[in-house]
């Protein structure tokens, strides 16, 4: 597994690091208010529970699974919900938790699609943000660490389901993903 890793990107420090002072950030901005964090499935589970044991105010904790990737690394701009909410978030203030916002196309189309639901407020929270690749306009309200555009793995994050495991953020090499 090691062999495919290019270098490490993000280390455990500074992952720990940023889920404390994000964590601590929503804990302020939603202080008495009613939080459901969603997170998306399966990418984001790592950090989601970094984040979630960061926040001191009571939340529900909920999970959603949308089609994104599916083996490749290029999204195709569809997006389809896989296993959905099992809790209502009519006027809930609702935090999305997803891994990494990269043409920002399966968040946005998730945030429509849970608007519908009539919650109080939607937020994102990502850890990583590779914002030279958008192709909407969507904006993280809450963001770990900006990325280049290289295809990164570890902290939840796969290629083809493998690495999510790698407790730290690496960048994949590139032979890995191309010529398959
Ligand atoms: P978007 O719709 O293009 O923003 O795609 C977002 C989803 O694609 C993320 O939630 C990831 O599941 C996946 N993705 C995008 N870039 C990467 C990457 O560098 N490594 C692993 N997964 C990625
Ligand atoms: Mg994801």
């Amino acid at each position: 597994m090691k062999s495919d890793l290019a270098y490490l990107l993000i280390s455990k420090e500074k992952l720990r690091a940023k889920a404390k002072q994000l964590g601590e950030k929503i804990s302020k901005d939603y202080e008495g208010k009613e939080l459901v964090l969603i997170g998306t499935l399966k990418g984001a589970i790592v950090f989601y529970a970094d984040l979630a044991r960061n926040i001191s105010i009571p939340l529900v904790m909920d999970f959603i699974a949308v089609t994104s990737y599916g083996g490749s690394t290029v999204t195709n701009g569809t997006v389809r919900i896989l296993k959905d909410l099992d809790y209502d978030i009519e006027g809930k203030h609702v935090i999305i938790v997803e891994d990494i916002v990269d043409t920002g196309l399966t968040l946005s189309h998730l945030k429509e699609t849970l608007m519908l639901r009539k919650p109080a407020s939607i937020k994102i929270c990502c850890c990583l943000d590779k914002p030279s690749r958008r192709r909407t306009n969507l904006k993280p309200d809450y963001c770990g660490f900006e990325i280049p555009d290289e295809f990164a793995v570890g902290y939840g994050m796969d290629y083809n389901e493998k690495y999510r495991n790698l407790p730290e953020v690496y960048v994949l090499k590139p032979e890995i993903y191309m010529y398959k």
